[in-house]
This record gives structure tokens, sequence and C-alpha cells, in this order.
């Protein structure tokens, strides 16, 4: 048995955040597959232990993959042990980085079919040299308006590893009252 870890990245920070706790989970004896969930169409779950899903949010939401599915896997989901996190910038400010008080992930635990037994905030990073020139100036304007930095040059990892490394912990303790 192994455990499943699926992602849905743009710039390429949750794959960084999920390959590392894929390394932890694979540190401890367990084997795991990483996926994208782009890539992903029908999988069957019940060849595997534990599934984890992380996804990064963009102009307010998360990409439309994570709710097809999340929905299309819902009853399969309901009988495992199961992690979600979510990434983005807002949870660069300490009291926006949990499931409660982050409202995009607030928002999803509210809107999806699956809930999942262990839930996670993780801040992203800023990558402005690397953006389009309009998502440049619009999370520039963004980072403005919250008190951020708006200097366009930098590439700032915001990212708490330690927290990270506490999440991979959890998950790994991770059960389920109706696991079969
Ligand atoms: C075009 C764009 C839009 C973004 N929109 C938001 C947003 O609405 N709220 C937020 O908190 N972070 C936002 N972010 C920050 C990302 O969530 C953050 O950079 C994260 O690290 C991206 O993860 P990924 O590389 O896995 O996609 C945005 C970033 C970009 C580039």
């Amino acid at each position: 048995m192994s455990y499943l870890l699926l992602y849905s990245t743009q710039d390429g920070q949750t794959k960084k955040i999920i390959t590392r706790i894929a390394d932890n989970v694979r540190r401890a004896g367990i084997e795991c597959d990483l996926r994208d969930l782009s890539t992903v169409k029908q999988i069957n779950l019940a060849s595997y232990q534990k599934v984890m899903i992380g996804a990064s949010i963009r102009y307010g939401h998360f990409n439309s993959v994570l709710y097809k599915f999340v929905t299309r896997h819902q009853k399969q989901l309901a009988q495992m042990p199961t992690a979600f996190f979510g990434v983005n910038l807002t949870a660069r400010k300490p009291d926006k980085r949990t499931p409660e008080t982050n409202a995009y992930v607030h928002k999803f635990l509210i809107k999806s079919p699956w809930q999942p037994d262990l839930c996670g905030v993780f801040a992203g990073a800023l990558l402005y040299p690397r953006y389009r020139w309009l998502d440049r100036i619009m999370i520039q304007f963004i980072m403005r308006m919250t008190g951020g930095e708006t200097d366009t040059t930098k590439e700032i990892e915001y990212t708490d590893w330690e927290q990270v490394d506490c999440f991979s912990e959890s998950f790994l303790q991770t059960s389920h009252d109706n696991a079969l």
C-alpha cells in the first residue's frame, strides 16, 4: 500500500511543497505516488492507503480541476484518510494561515463535497520577475493594498518549511473513522 499525493500548481510552489511532503513520507518508509491533478482524469483510489491534495490560489480561486476531481471521487475520498492544503500569498500573514482564518480554504471547505480529515494552509511564493507584465502589475497592486512587497525585481518564498514538516507528520498520523 502506498499514499497518493496530488497537486495543482501554476508556478511550481505547490509542487515544491508536496514534493517535500513526499520526501518526508518516503523517509518514514512509505511509498508514495506524486501526480499533477491537471493530468489525472479517473483514478482508482482504492489502491492507495491515504490521499493528499494540495492546490494554489490564482485570482481568488483554486483551479477548477480540484473541484472536478473531488466531486468525481467524493465516494472513495469519504472512505479513506485524506488531507488537503491550500497555498496562497494571503497566508504570508501568520493570522491567515489556518483553515478557519484563510478565506480561500475556509470557502473551499464549505463548498466541497469532500471533507478532508486533515487540512492546512501554507504561504506561497512571490515571484515578480517570472510573472507576465499584467499579472506583475495586478499582484503589485494587491501587495500595495495589503501592505506587502511591491519591489517587482524581487522573488520571495514565504513558505514555512517547518510548518510543512509538521503537516507531513500529522498526515502520517491521520486516520479516518470510516476507513475500510
Ligand atoms: C496571477 C496570480 C494571481 C494570484 N492570486 C492570488 C490571490 O488572489 N490571493 C492570494 O492570496 N494569492 C494569490 N497569488 C499568489 C499565489 O497563490 C502564490 O504565488 C502561490 O505560491 C502560487 O502557487 P503555485 O506556484 O503552486 O501556483 C497569485 C499569484 C499569481 C501569479
